[in-house]
């Protein structure tokens, strides 16, 4: 039995037997009380020996934190505030090794940033099996509210030959010798040498391979790593992060938004029900309230505003700002937080973007300057969604591309989608960690995912 179900049992006649590690232990005189854990839940059994018993006072001596432990006993009424059950022990076993004296990991808080420097221990503190239990929670429930909607989950592949979101922040995979390169008649190193035979990629999005089934199936979705080379050293940027995107047939920017609150929302609501335990101690440690600011976002309508309205609300505020505002600039991380936190005081969705600072896929408005594009911004992080309409006219799509600079002829295959059958489509791609940071009230994005990718940092 897991200590979880073992918690939740009640009093019984028949010895059962827990497995886990210890997480403290305290002596008397006549007892030793251990708190065992194994990871299903945040608080351990509670397991009382007797010093007179069957279990050797060597053994009892071993079992100090981060030991690995099998207790074997009866489960009595707890007399403890907080727990219903706890166990008499009859038996101890010490499973494997017992940690050496160098064990990094004390009765006490530790900062994140010495944590972080023990990413292989640290799933084993509060905060980071907490972490691990929502994590897992909301992946289920994305998938749940995909399927529950008829969404079909697509795999799109991580290896790439198309930039999708065009800005040239990608990793790239090749098996050439980076010694030796193989040169073209030109000079240039020959990628027709390489295992693919062309210049390849880490995907930074997949989307683009997730609408060619969406222009087949209707309602789709992937979910899967990406991965950006941007060089950002900031608290809401990973160089490997995971990546939600649905896509929509026949579906325009309003149900592309409709689709993006509901989704939000789901997610918030199945993890304070479903990790209540865990929410209860975020909201206690990490970020006092954040239970009752994400009730509230589940509670009221998101707002809307256009980039151009926006912009007004910003240059009002210009003063406040290490980068002014001004239209035709992409939004920071400071526009975007004054906007959610402080005009808007909860989640906004920002749409009909300058086409200058969007990717070419977006659809174009009629005003031939700005595009269907989509940002949904909430307080504390700014952006946690990206998305848009997506461009369904070929030839305004090819303008598009040649004012970028983009090759066409890496994007035949996208581009053929416009000319045999095309319809409006919409999606867009929410950053899971970011999602994850909101829930949890963790203010560093290094934090809710297990390894961190971040600049100069691939240790684990
Ligand atoms: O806005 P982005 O770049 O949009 C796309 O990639 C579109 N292709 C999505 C689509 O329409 N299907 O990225 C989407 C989201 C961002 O809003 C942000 O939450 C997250 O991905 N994101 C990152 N998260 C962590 N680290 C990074 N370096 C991130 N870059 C983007
Ligand atoms: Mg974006």
């Amino acid at each position: 039995m897991r200590i979880k179900e073992i918690l939740q049992s009640d009093p019984c006649e028949t010895p059962i037997t827990a497995k886990g590690w210890v997480k403290t232990k305290r002596d008397s005189k006549n007892v030793c009380f251990l708190e065992v854990t194994d990871g299903s839940t945040m608080k351990g059994l509670q397991v009382i020996i007797d010093k007179s018993g069957a279990v050797p006072e060597e053994t009892l001596h071993r079992a100090a934190t981060g030991a690995s432990v099998s207790c074997i006993g009866l489960l009595s009424e707890s007399p403890a505030k907080g727990q219903k059950v706890e166990m008499q022990a009859s038996s101890l076993e010490i499973v494997g090794t017992v940690p050496t004296e160098d064990y990094p990991l004390q009765k006490k808080r530790h900062s994140f940033e010495f944590l972080r420097d023990i990413a292989h221990l640290r799933p084993r503190t509060n905060t980071f099996g907490a972490v691990a239990r929502v994590r897992n929670a909301m992946s289920f429930a994305i998938h749940s509210f995909f399927q529950e909607r008829g969404f079909l989950y697509v795999h799109t592949p991580i290896i790439t030959g198309s930039d999708t979101e065009g800005a040239g922040q990608m990793f790239q995979v090749t098996t050439l010798d980076m010694e030796n390169l193989p040169r073209n008649e030109e000079g240039r190193t020959d990628y027709g040498k390489d295992f693919f035979g062309s210049k390849t990629h880490m995907t930074v999005s997949g989307q683009l391979q997730v609408e060619n089934y969406c222009c087949a199936l209707g309602d789709v979705y992937t979910f899967g790593p990406t991965f950006r080379a941007e060089n950002s050293n900031t608290t809401r940027h990973l160089a490997e992060f995971w990546m939600i995107e649905p896509e929509m047939a026949f579906c325009e920017l309003e149900g592309n938004m409709e689709l993006a609150e509901d989704f939000i929302k789901y997610i918030l609501k199945y993890v304070l029900e479903h990790c209540a335990e865990d929410m209860d101690f975020f909201n206690q440690w990490v970020l006092k309230g954040v239970k009752d600011t994400l009730q509230e976002v589940i509670d009221k309508p998101f707002q809307h505003m256009t980039y151009t309205d926006a912009i007004a609300e910003l240059t009002k505020a210009n003063d406040r700002f290490d980068f002014k505002a001004s239209w035709g600039c992409d939004l920071q991380t400071e526009h975007e937080r004054y906007l959610t936190e402080e005009v808007c005081q909860g989640p906004v969705i920002v749409t009909d973007y300058p086409k200058d600072i969007k990717a070419f896929y977006m659809k174009l408005n009629d005003d031939g300057k700005t595009v269907r594009a989509m940002d949904v911004l909430v307080p504390r992080l700014g952006e946690i969604i990206g998305g848009s309409q997506r461009e369904e006219n070929l030839e305004k799509l090819q303008a598009r591309m040649a004012q970028m600079d983009l090759d066409e002829s890496e994007y035949w295959w996208y581009l053929e989608l416009r000319r045999f059958g095309t319809v409006p489509h919409s999606g867009f791609g929410l950053g899971f960690e970011r999602l994850i940071q909101y829930v949890t009230g963790l203010q560093n994005i290094r934090d809710v995912i297990p390894f961190p990718r971040t600049v100069k940092n691939i240790d684990f």
